[in-house]
């Protein structure tokens, strides 16, 4: 049975894979524990098995990790320091050898001996080096993986960059002593490069969504969301509505975005992540910006009554943008004159950030920042994203007038 404090690390390891962290970036576990036989039986199962998890990421990515992983058993098995056999790269061509997987590498006096032990539910072969120096007990199943992958056409960087991919972003929830609660977790497909050859920013998921989704995830703003109606503007991939959707138990949401092809992408991110429509009402609209609302048609043109609560995350970073995008602020404030408002944005450059504070203060909002830091990165268990360029988020109000002063 796999300890506790490992299932721990082995969790944190899997979000950071299912959100193609970097391989570079992963939080390995040291390879005393990664050798295990169960633990390397928890990595086949919940993170290779093509044959039972729908939303793998990319095979270049899994290629990537597999290879990291076996590099890293090789490295862990035992000591073959200490009475050196072969060249250090040999070790590795050995085990692929050794399991009995012709790959297309130049393997050179190997003399493999096989026989297979099942310590959980998956075979591991056990193994002796070619050089008849070390024992090795690498999992047939995850050599098996690494042969099908090796074997595979496998994009190159830059055109995997541009396919889409699944990629799931999960909030831990803590465990109790009674029980450990599972993540909540959304499941999108997005384009990895920055921005996509479509020209828009919306189809990958940005760190301050992200860091908005854990304080929607804490108990402030649980209490914020839950049971309301919430609208999203620039919501590009969705993750925050269907985080919404799915697991603060929202009566209703509309995500939106400018782009067409962005709010299409949306619908498919929405059907993914198989969101319950008996329970909560989910919509996708296209909006731009400054596009007039109209009170009598609200409910019909979005599909939900005027909203309790309006989030954008990333959504201040464009200063010839910011009019337009308050201006829809002040259009929700009149339907709903008690709307909060939830901002989260990255503060790449403050000059940007303060124009749109700016706005808000002309138009007599109410502006109050969250304390809610990001994690720093070292110490995140997920989501993960960069720290280094601050993200603040903002509650912002408007005290009702009937003034009407179109402040930009
Ligand atoms: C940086 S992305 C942020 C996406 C998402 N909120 C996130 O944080 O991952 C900005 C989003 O705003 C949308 N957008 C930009 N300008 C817009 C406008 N004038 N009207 C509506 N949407 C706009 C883009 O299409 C894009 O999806």
């Amino acid at each position: 049975m796999i300890e506790q404090n490992v299932l721990d690390q082995l969790a944190v390891f899997g979000r950071q894979y299912f959100q193609l962290v970097d391989p570079s970036q992963l939080k390995w576990l040291e390879g005393s524990i990664l050798k295990k036989a169960d633990v390397q039986s928890w990595i086949f199962s919940y993170l290779f098995d093509a044959d039972n998890i729908s939303t793998l990421p990319p095979d270049r990515y899994r290629l990537r990790v597999l290879k990291a992983l076996i590099s890293k058993l090789e490295k862990a098995i035992d000591d073959p320091e200490e009475d050196p056999p072969c060249h250090e790269d040999d070790q590795l061509l050995s085990a692929f050898y050794c399991s009995g997987i012709a790959l297309d590498l130049n393997i050179r006096n190997a003399s493999p001996s096989n026989s297979t032990e099942s310590p959980n539910t998956h075979t591991h072969t056990h193994f002796t080096d070619p050089c008849m120096y070390y024992e090795q007990e690498i999992s047939d199943d995850l050599m098996t993986a690494l042969s099908s992958l090796l074997g595979a056409n496998v994009l190159s960087e830059s055109e995997s960059a541009q396919q889409k991919a699944y990629v799931t972003y999960a909030y831990p929830r803590h465990a109790t002593s009674e029980s450990s609660p599972q993540d909540y977790s959304v499941t999108l497909l997005e384009s990895r490069s920055v921005i996509s050859s479509s020209g828009t920013t919306g189809l990958r998921t940005w760190e301050a969504a992200l860091l908005l989704g854990q304080f929607l995830c804490s108990d402030l703003g649980d209490a914020l969301v839950r049971g309301k109606k919430v609208f999203e503007l620039g919501a590009g991939t969705g993750m925050l509505s269907i985080l919404c959707a799915k697991h603060l138990g929202v009566s209703g949401i509309v995500a939106t975005d400018g782009d067409e092809a962005v709010v299409d992408a949306i619908k498919t991110n929405i059907f993914l992540n198989e969101i319950d429509a008996s329970r909560t009402t989910v919509n996708t609209a296209a909006l731009r910006w400054g596009w007039p609302l109209n009170a009598n048609t609200f409910s019909e043109d979005y599909g939900m009554d005027a909203p309790d609560v309006l989030l954008g995350a990333d959504v201040t970073y464009d200063q010839v943008a910011i009019p337009a995008l308050v201006s829809s602020m002040r259009e929700f404030f009149e339907l709903k004159p008690a709307l909060q408002v939830l901002v989260a944005a990255t503060i790449r450059n403050e000059q940007t950030f303060q124009t749109f504070l700016n706005a808000c203060k002309r138009n007599r909002f109410t502006m109050e920042q969250i304390e809610f830091a990001p994690v720093p990165e070292q110490i995140q268990d997920g989501p993960f994203y960069p720290a280094s360029t601050p993200i603040q988020i903002w509650r912002i109000t408007r005290v009702h007038t009937t003034e009407d002063a179109f402040a930009f």
